[in-house]
């Protein structure tokens, strides 16, 4: 993505000096930052306080983290410690466990001695080839809005919730994917972006994200979508998500479900798009077995933003004291779901289209089921 007339990823790494470039989305959409991690202690705290978020990038911070930690000590203690911290960080998606499990089979068999350069090289592998399913699933999706661009011959309305955008992964994202794709070739879309409460996403990342890319979006509050579809207003909706199970349940930012309702009573698509990695082989029942991490209660009664005189404020927004519960995920059953958007291409959300598309023999072992799975629904 270009800001300022550079182009960026949102992690990159220094070579030469063994530390990683992130930017900071805890600035945006009010100030462009970016922040140099040298330790894994570091990573650690940036994927805690969110400062690298949606379920891509943080797979791919967590493999820069063993990384790192492999750098300042390659023992199989050291590295453990670290995986083990890491893969904690945030519970729901699936792709920092898989990111970090992957890079400790890569590194379990080397001598200590090569460790550190085989791990910086395990990372960037991450890292690109996030980038390459990205890319592979906005061709993809781009042809869900092309041919409703063909049959209705207007602009193209798409809802989506959250930040699933090139600042939710390393590059391109995954639900923006095919936004930017269809908006690169020329067909008319306009996008609304649920700003998507407590820690507002989508008003703060992804309306930034498509005003520098010059896309056409309005912000609406969360609540706003079901009228909109009830008026003929949203042609589709597209979302991300942070685990996926074999049978197609999609785990995804809070209010997802209620828009994957809203969308069903109204007969508008829900796809979901998802690179390979968020899939969980070893989960039957996504309501059920998909933790749901509860972040602190400060999100949901404080908000920040920037007062007419610029500077940056937080204030309170409940009476003093108000409890109150932060749930960051829900799970959208697969039966609401009209189909998944991967990079190997579009998927009907059920167990056997799943895995015929991504399991074993079809997809990259490193991330196919091993064993079995005997769930059945
Ligand atoms: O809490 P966040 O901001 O990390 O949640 C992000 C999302 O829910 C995204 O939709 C998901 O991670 C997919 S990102 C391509």
């Amino acid at each position: 993505m270009r800001v300022h007339g550079n182009d960026y990823r949102t992690i990159w790494p220094d070579d030469a000096r063994r530390r990683v470039w992130i930017i900071d989305q805890t600035c945006l959409p009010h100030a462009f930052r970016i922040v140099a991690l040298d330790t894994w202690q570091a990573v650690d705290a940036a994927i805690r306080t969110m400062q690298v978020r949606g379920a891509p990038l943080i797979g791919a911070a967590g493999a820069y983290g063993v990384a790192l930690a492999a750098n300042a000590d390659p023992s199989d203690e050291a590295i453990t410690a670290a995986g083990r911290a890491l893969a904690s960080a945030r519970p729901t998606a699936i792709n920092l466990r898989w990111a970090v499990a992957r890079m400790e089979r890569r590194l379990a068999p080397l001598p200590a001695p090569d460790r550190a350069a085989a791990a910086w090289r395990e990372a960037a592998a991450i890292a690109d080839e996030d980038v390459a399913i990205n890319r592979a699933i906005g061709t993809h999706g781009k042809t869900l809005i092309e041919a409703v661009g063909r049959r209705t011959r207007r602009a193209v309305q798409v809802l989506t919730h959250c930040n699933a955008g090139w600042l939710a992964t390393v590059d391109r994202g995954t639900a923006l994917a095919p936004i930017y794709a269809a908006h690169d070739a020329g067909i008319p879309l306009h996008v609304w972006v649920d700003e998507t409460r407590p820690r507002n996403q989508g008003a703060s990342l992804t309306a930034w994200e498509l005003q520098q890319h010059g896309v056409d979006f309005t912000v609406i509050a969360d609540n706003a979508g079901g009228h909109l579809m009830q008026h003929g207003r949203v042609d589709l909706a597209i979302v991300g998500c942070d685990r996926v199970t074999a049978h197609g349940d999609v785990c995804n930012k809070i209010g997802t479900y209620l828009k994957a309702l809203a969308a069903h009573d109204n007969g508008v698509p829900f796809y979901v798009a998802l690179p390979s990695p968020t899939i969980d082989w070893t989960i039957a029942d996504g309501v059920r077995e998909i933790p749901i991490e509860e972040r602190g209660a400060d999100e949901v009664t404080h908000i920040t933003g920037r007062d007419a005189d610029g500077a940056l404020r937080r204030v309170l927004l409940t009476p003093e004291g108000a409890p109150a519960a932060n749930y960051g995920f829900d799970v959208t059953p697969a039966r609401l779901v009209t189909a998944l958007v991967t990079e190997r291409g579009i998927v009907p959300a059920t167990a056997p289209d799943i895995r015929a598309m991504l399991g074993p023999g079809n997809a990259d072992d490193r991330n196919a089921p091993t064993t079995p799975n005997s769930h059945s629904r």
